[in-house]
């Protein structure tokens, strides 16, 4: 007999059919008379309920029935009378596929901190809280190719092992073949890579922008959505060392259609969410964040921000006149620190930001330079909770220009020369930006450490699983 998911199991029509069920024992409950238990296959947050009249079993069947067990249940689907649950089935079959001990299963019912949970990486998902997160996870990447897909953009894969240093921080993690214990050097004491698997220093990628650019020069606009990698020692409830990334980047575009394209898209996607995702956002609602909903409509509802730096700053600076005390000071040229950011737009703005034209010195060597010289046409995305959602930009499509940032910001160029051909041969205005994905999901699942929204988080100290 062909097995019923739980989400299609609510289905009225399906009242007084057989069904069969298979999934993982939630709780167990009843008395002698009747046994109720509570099913979940992680096909959506809500559990079927499986009544089990005694007449018909026994006491040494069920009693294999714990938390986490697996079961499969075939009987008839019936009204439930049940406060909260619109059916339940009546348990004709029963087989148990595989135990699970209460006395060394780790995740029972309730009450668990999230740092308990993080070490049990490999068994939260069957938690509900993180099988909530991790549906939103999904729904959010088909989103995000839906969008692109529907807006005419091309889905360009860029390559994770590099030998450039995109973002220029020289945060990278090294990939090597040689033999760490004999590493032969030349007579400065540098390594020589000659003889490394791609005979020279080569890293996991960073970003995909520059290889996007590559792609959206020619094929005009496109977008990466793949892992990306930094070896920044930040141990924040917003850093991952392993997090994914959507770039999108488009040519003719300009510094108002980009950040038009940061706005439309971000909205999109916080959309999506409440239209597919209703069951697992109104459990995180209630359980995690009881503002999250409402938070989501407000800022698909609300038009972003639009505000230079320099302005930004200003405003910061009368924060600070008026009594207001951040840790990090204020002043033009600073790069702004998260509690900045969430000034800005949780209490000052009481919405989205898109922050532009910050001072060239804290950005970038590919954002186009404004009139002033001093600026750059860089856009961060400021989101409530989060801080920066989005980082993007207009790039420097001048070959000069872009010549000067190098040489100036000392960027390495001999592993560049294909970058440039795009600025010497029919060059483009054109701009684009990363969303991390992980950012987003803390945004639209209310959690509140970035470890929690990923299945197996990558940080300083951290690659178990
Ligand atoms: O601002 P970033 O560094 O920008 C770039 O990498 C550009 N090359 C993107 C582009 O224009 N195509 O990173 C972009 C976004 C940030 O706004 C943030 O959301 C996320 O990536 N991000 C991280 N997310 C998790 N952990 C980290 N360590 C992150 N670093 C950046
Ligand atoms: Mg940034």
């Amino acid at each position: 007999m062909k097995r019923t998911k739980i989400v299609d199991i609510f289905d009225p029509q399906l009242i007084g059919q057989q069904v069969s069920v298979k999934g993982w024992v939630r709780s167990r409950r009843g008395n002698k008379h009747v046994q109720f238990v509570a099913l979940n296959d992680g096909s959506t947050i809500k559990n079927i309920q499986i009544v089990f009249d005694m007449a018909k079993f026994t006491d040494e069947q069920l009693k294999p029935i714990t938390t986490g067990a697996s079961l499969h249940v075939i009987g008839q689907l019936v009204e439930s009378m049940g406060k909260g649950q619109t059916a339940e089935i009546q348990a004709e079959t029963l087989e148990i596929y595989g135990t699970a001990d209460p006395e060394t299963y780790p995740m029972q019912k309730k009450g668990h901190t999230m740092e308990f949970l993080r070490e049990k990486a490999h068994l939260r998902p069957r938690t509900n809280t993180f099988g909530a997160v991790f549906r939103i996870r999904h729904h959010m990447a088909i989103a995000i190719h839906k969008f692109f897909h529907d807006h005419g953009f091309f889905y360009f894969h860029t390559p994770i092992i590099t030998a450039s240093d995109c973002e220029g921080a020289g945060q990278m993690f090294q990939v090597t073949t040689k033999n760490l214990y004999d590493l032969k050097k030349d007579e400065n004491g540098s390594i020589i890579y000659d003889d490394d698997f791609f005979g020279k220093q080569a890293s996991l990628t960073v970003s995909g922008q520059l290889e996007g650019e590559l792609a959206a020069t020619a094929l005009g606009s496109i977008y990466t959505f793949g892992p990306t990698f930094r070896a920044e020692n930040s141990n924040t409830p917003r850093h991952l060392a392993e997090f994914w990334m959507i770039e999108p980047e488009v040519a003719f575009a300009d510094l108002s259609d980009l950040m038009d394209l940061e706005e439309e898209f971000i909205k999109y996607c916080i959309n999506w969410a409440l239209e597919n995702c209703k069951d697992d956002l109104e459990f995180l609602n209630n359980m995690i964040d009881k503002g999250l909903i409402e938070r989501l409509k407000e800022v698909v509802s609300t038009e972003f921000v639009r505000l230079p730096y320099t302005e930004g700053i200003k405003i910061l600076e009368e924060a600070v006149a008026g009594g207001k005390k951040f840790e990090f000071p204020v002043y033009w040229g600073c790069d702004l620190a998260s509690e900045h950011e969430r000034y800005l737009v949780e209490e000052h703005f009481k919405k989205p930001v898109i922050m532009t034209d910050y001072p060239k010195d804290i950005k970038a060597f590919y954002m186009k330079m404004n009139e002033d010289g001093k600026t750059v046409q860089g856009t961060d995305v400021l989101f409530p909770q989060i801080g920066e959602i989005i980082g993007g930009s207009v790039r420097e499509e001048d070959y000069d220009k872009l010549m000067t940032r190098i040489e100036e910001m000392n960027i390495p160029m001999k592993d560049m020369w294909w970058y440039l051909d795009t600025r010497r041969f029919g060059t483009v205005p054109h701009a684009g930006f990363g969303l991390g994905f992980e950012r987003l999901l803390l945004f639209v699942t209310g959690m509140t450490n970035i470890r929690d929204v990923i299945p197996f988080p990558r940080t300083p100290n951290n690659a178990e699983f």
